[in-house]
């Protein structure tokens, strides 16, 4: 079977994942894989499915079941539609991401979206933004990027992300709700958030968004991955 390449961008919430991934995938031209939105739809299927919050087995069903399209609007925005229904807005709450991360840790969920998740893997290329994309999904990756940032400047970013989507949140509630999901994240048995062991780390604290990017770039250009 022909491979294609894969860069994985793995890191906390707020690291800038999901910008940076936008943009190499931008520039190489490559399918994007974020793969945060599917545990998003997980838990967002589930609350409408009125399933209870322990249901493991209701939600790896859903995870396995659901009908998740990722596409562009009209004016070429994102848009996700899940069961026929635009949920763009819904998933990208700090609510749906506390949803994500409560439904994240569950085996059968996490079983259930890996082959979703690998079969974004298509020519030309893929660029995979999430938790455990370079440690599991996909651990043959070209290229293993681990995004960092301070905790404080995380949740600035996000503060700034969501209130320019219109969202009514406060500073100290969403670092709160940050520190809460990173450690949700680190400490749960089944694929933790740790960087690949061959991965390359990037403190983006203080750095723009460009100089990420030219940074993910050079290292990609070393592996011949672009030009
Ligand atoms: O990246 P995003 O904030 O959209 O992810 C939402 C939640 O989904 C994370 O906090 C995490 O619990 C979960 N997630 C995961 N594995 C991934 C991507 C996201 O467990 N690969």
């Amino acid at each position: 079977m022909p491979t294609s390449p894969i860069v994985t961008i793995d890191g906390p919430s707020g690291s800038g994942k999901g910008t940076i991934s936008r943009a190499i995938a931008r520039h190489a031209g490559w399918h994007l894989l974020d793969s945060g939105a599917l545990y998003r739809l997980v838990a967002l299927a589930g609350a409408r499915a009125g399933l209870a919050p322990d249901d493991e087995a209701g939600h790896a069903r859903l995870a396995a079941t659901m009908d998740a399209v990722f596409g562009a609007g009209p004016d070429s925005a994102e848009q996700v539609i899940l069961d026929g229904l635009d949920v763009t807005a819904g998933i990208r709450s700090e609510q749906a991401g506390q949803g994500a991360s409560r439904v994240a840790p569950w085996p059968a969920v996490r079983r259930a979206l890996l082959e979703r998740q690998r079969a974004f893997a298509r020519p030309p290329g893929l660029v995979a933004d999430g938790r455990d994309m370079g440690t599991v999904v996909f651990p043959h990756a070209d290229l293993k990027i681990f995004l960092t940032a301070s905790p404080a400047e995380r949740a600035l970013r996000r503060y700034k992300q969501l209130k320019d989507k219109g969202s009514d949140v406060s500073l100290a509630a969403l670092s709160r709700d940050i520190a809460e999901r990173d450690l949700r994240d680190s400490t749960r048995a089944v694929a933790p958030l740790k960087p690949a062991s061959d991965a390359e780390v990037i403190d983006s604290t203080g750095l723009s968004i460009e100089a990420v990017v030219g940074r993910v770039l050079e290292l990609g250009a070393r592996r011949s991955l672009w030009a």
